[in-house]
């Protein structure tokens, strides 16, 4: 059977924990030939713009890919939520950066992640899958600069959104729309091919030490595996002190069912719906909302999931990282120098 041809993707992320979990997973899939990631995308989110660049930098050091190019993350408007520090910790990476590779990048002389999105979807239309797993301000900036951008994108996948269940922020909103509600607003009009994987999904997506211990278990003492161990602690600390797991012990992997989506869309569940935003609300700043009554109403624009199979995730997740781990490309800054 011919292999198939890698699937082009631009990650636009927040790193956050779970964002370097799905960054290591997609990254995985590039070691596997399955995945072409062509440009990373920080945004402010969890922590600051510079931060996550820097983050995601480290992340990509640690595994050897230094070649992919990272934009920095547009301004924000004053935020009406705090960032998410104490869940991701100080540096969005549970205090460990002083533990990963040094990169030699800056965010001084990083492209604009904006522009970095226009030249990339230009050079390629129709071809490349966004991925969205933090707050909309670096899609909605591209947008706004050249309307009609996103619509070149093949696909744009955005974790983010609560639909049937209480946010995650404030009761009825989600962090990714709660951060920039209006950024969210700008892509959701964007007609651009989109995909929705809320927390209604991903608050079942947990990764408890036993699956950590199933990823890790071939390569206990690597430096990925160190890394992840270390991650993975903190997360479920922060996780229980938030209660954020509904009482398990572990922590939520929110941003890692983007890549189940792109690479496994038989573990998830879709309806077609009209999906909008509500920005000014007092109360309800960054509700995602859905008609759902027998009525007709206005063209959908996106495939909203609904449901999701935890544990055949995992399974592909758990397999994959352990792939990644075993890989001789990750560096090792104690042995490799
Ligand atoms: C989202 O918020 C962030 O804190 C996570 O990284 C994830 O993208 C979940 O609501
Ligand atoms: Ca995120």
């Amino acid at each position: 059977m011919a292999i198939p041809t890698p699937q082009k993707i631009l990650l636009d992320t927040d790193p956050g924990g779970d964002d370097c979990f799905a960054l290591l997973w997609l990254l995985s899939l590039v070691r596997q030939e399955r995945a072409a990631l062509v440009a990373v995308t920080a945004a402010a989110g969890n922590v600051s713009a510079e931060l996550t660049f820097r983050a995601a930098c480290q992340v990509l050091e640690l595994v050897g890919m230094t070649d992919i190019p990272v934009g920095l993350g547009v301004p924000v408007p004053e935020a009406e939520i705090t960032d998410a520090a104490h869940i991701h910790g100080a540096d969005g990476i549970g205090n460990l950066s002083q533990t990963l590779p040094v990169s030699a990048r800056s965010p001084e002389q990083a492209p604009a992640a904006d522009d970095l999105l226009i030249a990339t979807l230009t050079a390629a239309p129709g071809e490349i899958t966004v991925i969205a797993i933090g707050p909309l301000n670096n899609l909605a900036a591209a947008e706004t600069k050249q309307p009609g951008i996103l619509r070149l994108a093949r696909e744009i996948v955005v974790m983010g959104g609560a639909f049937a269940v209480p946010g995650n922020v404030t009761p009825q909103a989600e962090f990714n729309i709660a951060f920039n509600p209006v950024a969210a607003c700008t892509v959701f009009a964007s007609g651009a091919n989109l995909v929705i994987l809320p927390l209604d999904i991903t608050h079942q997506i947990i990764c408890t030490s036993a699956q950590m211990a199933r990823l890790t278990a071939p390569q206990p003492d690597c430096a990925l595996t160190r890394f992840v161990t270390a991650l993975a602690d903190f997360l479920t600390q922060t996780s229980r002190r938030y209660r954020e797991t509904g009482g398990d012990r572990g922590f939520l992997v929110h941003d890692a069912v983007t890549i189940a989506y792109c690479f496994y869309p038989e573990v998830l569940r879709f309806r077609r719906a009209r999906v909008q935003v509500e920005t000014r609300g007092e109360l309800t700043a960054g509700q995602t909302l859905i008609d759902r009554r027998h009525r007709p109403k206005a063209a959908a624009n996106a495939w909203v999931a609904h449901e999701v199979d935890a544990a055949q995730l995992f399974a592909c997740f758990v397999e994959d990282l352990r792939s990644l781990i075993a890989s001789p490309m990750v560096k090792n800054p104690a042995t490799d120098g």
